[in-house]
Formats: structure tokens, sequence, C-alpha cells
């Protein structure tokens, strides 16, 4: 694999709330990660202003929002993410068939091959056989997470959020072209912080994996763009 290729697979998580972090990140790592990834948080504080902020310095989005409602409300929503020029948005599966469907075609039918790609996450990684005993599912998680990512996909979905431990299983099931993004991260230099089952980069791109979310081991590190580098340089040499 090629370094540009490798690049282009590391999402950055932008787990920041203001304004100026963005600048200094976006500023940093534009041209040396694939994109940004803008959650609940930052969004809730910045608005669209966090999304322009990245695209002014150059840099992809992700717009981790994890819509759940009504399909015309998840359509709608969509549609307005797709307008702000991002290139991945997602929704939780757990809102259905009809929401996905609805949403998906939306986006195609306005914004064709230019539209964001389309995740669902299906079963929070915090989720455990409890938790979904307890909202009345008696399902394994990872027999949910697999029903879960084909009816993402029959729905028109472009592929899924998953944990590194699913992303073999989604890959059999739902076939090459299915995108699978990844958080639980680690590179081999970096601290676990509250991540529990970690692959490494190369480990997680050996799987299957189509990008990497990776937010501390970048952020936190002395120089963010040297640690950049070294997870794509564990990448490529991982990955022949
Ligand atoms: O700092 P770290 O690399 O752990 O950041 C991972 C990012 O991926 C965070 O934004 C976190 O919220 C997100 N995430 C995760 N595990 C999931 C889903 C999302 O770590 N199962």
């Amino acid at each position: 694999m090629t370094r540009d290729e490798a690049r282009k697979k590391i999402i950055f998580a932008l787990d920041v709330n203001g304004l100026d972090e963005i600048d200094r990140f976006a500023g940093l790592l534009s041209g040396r990660v694939g994109m940004f990834k803008i959650g609940k948080e930052l969004f809730t504080a910045c608005g669209r202003d966090a999304v322009l902020a990245v695209q002014r310095q150059g840099g992809q989005v992700f717009l981790d929002l994890k819509f759940h409602d009504i399909p015309n409300t998840v359509a709608k929503a969509m549609l307005e993410a797709a307008r702000l020029g991002v290139q991945l948005a997602n929704l939780h599966a757990l809102g259905g068939y009809e929401m996905m469907e609805t949403a998906a075609t939306a986006v195609r039918r306005e914004f064709g091959d230019a539209r964001p790609r389309l995740l669902a996450v299906t079963i929070l990684t915090s989720s455990t056989a409890e938790t979904l005993q307890r909202v009345g599912i008696d399902h394994p998680v990872d027999q949910m997470v697999v029903r879960l990512a084909r009816l993402a996909q029959d729905a028109g979905m472009d592929g899924v959020v998953a944990s590194p431990q699913e992303i073999e299983l989604i890959r059999q099931a739902c076939g090459p072209e299915f995108l699978i993004v990844t958080p639980g991260v680690r590179p081999s230099f970096a601290a676990l912080d509250d991540q529990k089952r970690v692959m490494t980069p190369a480990e997680a791109v050996r799987s299957g994996a189509d990008y990497l979310v990776i937010g501390r081991p970048i952020a936190r590190a002395v120089e963010p763009a040297v640690a950049a580098e070294k997870i794509v340089d564990e990448i490529v040499a991982g990955c022949p």
C-alpha cells in the first residue's frame, strides 16, 4: 500500500469543542490524514461553522451525528448534511429499514455519485448483551451487528461503523464494496486510554477496514503531525 492510500484511511476524531482548536488541528493535519470526524459535542458547540472551519483548511469531513428519528426527519437532516459538503455521515440502523431507505434514496436522488457516503451504526460498542436484554433484544450482540449491517445494505446504505472485532464478520456478510469504518484503533506507540479491545492500524486494515477513526493517539501527541506520519508508516509496513 502507498503512503497516500494509507493516509486516506485515517479519520482524525476532532474531539474538541472550539473553533480555535479546529483551526489548530486542521492546520497541522490537513494533507496528513484523510478526514476529520465532527461529532455531537463539537457540532452542538459550534454547528456548521465546525464543518466550514475544517473545509477552509482543505480537510474532508465525517459528520458523526448518528441520526435516529422518523424517516422524514432523518432524510431531511441527511440532505442538509449532504448540502454541507461532508464526505461521510451516519445514522442508527436501529431506526429501521424504512428510516434508512428513505434517507439513502433522498440523498442518492439529489446528489448521485457526488453524495456523501452514508454509514449505519449497528450496535454501539458500549452496549453489552445485558444492555440489549434490558431493551427487549434477546439476541447476542454479534448476531445483531451482522443482522443490522445486512439490513443497512439492503436499505441502500454505503457502509457501517463497527468495532475492530466485528470487521471480518461484516466483510463476510456484506461483501467487498461495503464500507467499514472502525474506531478502537491504537498504533503501537500509543496508550490504550479507555479503549479496551483494540487493534493496531495495520491489523484493522488487514481485517478489512476501509477507514480508521483515531483521536487521542494523534491529538495528545507532542507533535500531532509526527504521530499521524508514524501511523501511516505502520499501515504501509503492515499492509504490503
Ligand atoms: O481518542 P480515540 O482514538 O479513542 O477516539 C475514538 C473516536 O471514535 C471517539 O470520537 C469516539 O467517540 C469514537 N468511537 C469509539 N468507539 C465507538 C464508537 C465511536 O471510540 N464504538
